[in-house]
């Protein structure tokens, strides 16, 4: 069998698409390889979503062209979101890539590496291709949670987001693929789902006939074997007050939202071109923790995007402290080609995006801490995942609301299943706690009272 070596960059739907291109290379006799030295063809699967990302691809680019050298018949191949924007960038500075491709052309992987091997250089497939659900997946990749990518590509055009370009246009998978792929990983072990898509709450309108993120939420909640059902990224313009009580009312559905709310000015948010108010951001963050209570929230942050002032800022800040998010992610503005913020005349300097990107930190770890502690004393249903990674004799798992819990199992015994642990301490990165009873009736009753307990 030849070797195949992958390297994924970025989000979750880069990990569900270098698992498709792993499968698919499956099929055509390659396994994966950990070493890039052992390896016969090396796929690096890139992000474009920020220069940073981009820069990292580079410079592994750069890493592996001694190994070029020494071995001619190495294929290099970049695939994703950087290989569709950045073309003819990689073709400059690394012209020993072999094979070039975007996210729409990873069907056609096992096609193209052969070119390459039959000695065409440089092969290249940018094109924008129709929507195909590829279910082909390696064997040995652990089954108990797994991304599901239930849209491609985004229409909001953002004026910092490159994903449009990217990703190209919005498509739906229809509902009874989606859900044959669930019953498939259920079939195969797995618990939990994770529903992807770079707007997931638009789910469904290219459709026809067309349905919403809760309908299909409802069908994944009926597979058997699937214990908890997650979804990213929500948009807060497409969030309705249906997807709302679907949160609720649907029992696998975990009570955890990530709504990325980018600024807290509303002058960035227009500028941003994001379709939403402060005021109905958090309005909807109210509707939430009114209707689910106890939802943890996470959002994304941009600081730093053109024109923000210290009062833009400000206001930004404000927002964190109302929300109480349980986790945030902070992202100094990056320029990137073709968007229209890439243009704006105003530009805010490095040093200014460093030091509120630091200050901003400081208010989410602080509120993610405060919000950490409700869960003290809890007993609170945990899907075990694995060993603990400090201490292999601890079991670690994860609650609900995503948090990693730490305490005293029965070595590999539990892995899989979902058990009641009281938290005894809140640690700044997990949780700790103890076993309160193992029997099946007592799990039943956790998972019973999941949406309660936490
Ligand atoms: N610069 C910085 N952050 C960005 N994001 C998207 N585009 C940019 C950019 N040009 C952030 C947004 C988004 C997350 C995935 O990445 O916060 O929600």
């Amino acid at each position: 069998m030849a070797k195949l070596h992958l390297i994924t960059y970025g989000c979750q739907m880069n990990e569900y698409d270098s698992e498709r291109v792993a499968g698919l290379l499956k099929r055509d006799q390659y396994e994966l390889c950990d070493r890039p030295e052992d390896a016969d063809v090396i796929l690096l699967n890139t992000c474009a979503i920020r220069e940073k990302a981009e820069d990292k691809v580079f410079s592994q680019l750069g890493a592996l062209k001694g190994l070029k050298k020494t071995r001619p018949d190495l294929v290099i191949g970049v695939m994703g979101c950087m290989a569709q924007l950045q073309q003819g960038r990689i073709q400059e500075r690394a012209p020993y890539v072999d094979l070039v491709f975007g996210s729409p052309a990873i069907a056609r992987v096992g096609e193209l590496v052969a070119r390459v091997r039959r000695g065409e250089r440089q092969v290249l497939d940018t094109a924008e291709g129709a929507l195909v659900k590829i279910i082909a997946k390696p064997e040995g990749v652990s089954r108990l949670k797994a991304f599901v990518t239930v849209m491609e590509g985004c229409e909001k055009h953002c004026t910092f987001c490159v994903v449009p370009v990217t990703r190209g246009r919005e498509r739906s998978h229809p509902p009874a693929v989606v859900i044959d792929e669930i019953r498939g990983l259920a079939a195969a072990g797995c618990r939990e789902v994770t529903l992807l898509g770079q707007t997931v709450n638009a789910y469904g309108r290219d459709l026809d006939p067309p349905l919403d993120l809760a309908a299909l939420l409802e069908q994944v909640n009926e597979v058997d074997g699937i214990d908890r059902i997650r979804f990213t990224t929500s948009n807060p313009y497409n969030l309705t007050s249906r997807l709302i009580r679907a949160i609720r009312d649907v029992p696998k559905v975990v009570e955890y939202l990530h709504l990325p709310v980018q600024s807290g000015s509303d002058r960035m948010l227009e500028r941003m071109h994001r379709g939403y108010t402060t005021q109905r951001y958090l309005e909807l963050i109210d509707e939430l923790k009114s209707t689910v209570p106890d939802i943890a929230l996470s959002t994304d942050i941009i600081v730093g995007f053109p024109g923000e002032t210290d009062a833009d800022f400000a206001d930004t800040v404000d927002v964190v402290e109302r929300v109480a998010y349980d986790n945030a992610f902070v992202f100094r503005y990056s320029r990137r080609p073709g968007t229209p913020a890439a243009d704006m005349a105003d530009q805010v300097p490095d040093a200014v995006k460093a030091e509120r990107n630091a200050a901003l930190l400081a208010v989410t770890t602080r509120t993610a801490a405060a919000r950490s502690q409700r869960l003290a004393g809890r007993v609170v249903p945990v899907l075990v995942d694995g060993a603990s990674r400090k201490d292999p004799r601890e079991a670690s798992g994860r609650t609900r609301c995503n948090r990693v819990v730490n305490f005293e199992g029965h070595g590999r015994a539990l892995i899989g299943s979902v058990v009641p642990v009281r938290i005894t301490d809140v640690l700044p990165h997990s949780l700790r706690g103890a076993l309160t009873e193992t029997d099946d009736a007592a799990r039943v009753e956790c998972d019973g009272v999941a949406g309660a307990a936490e």
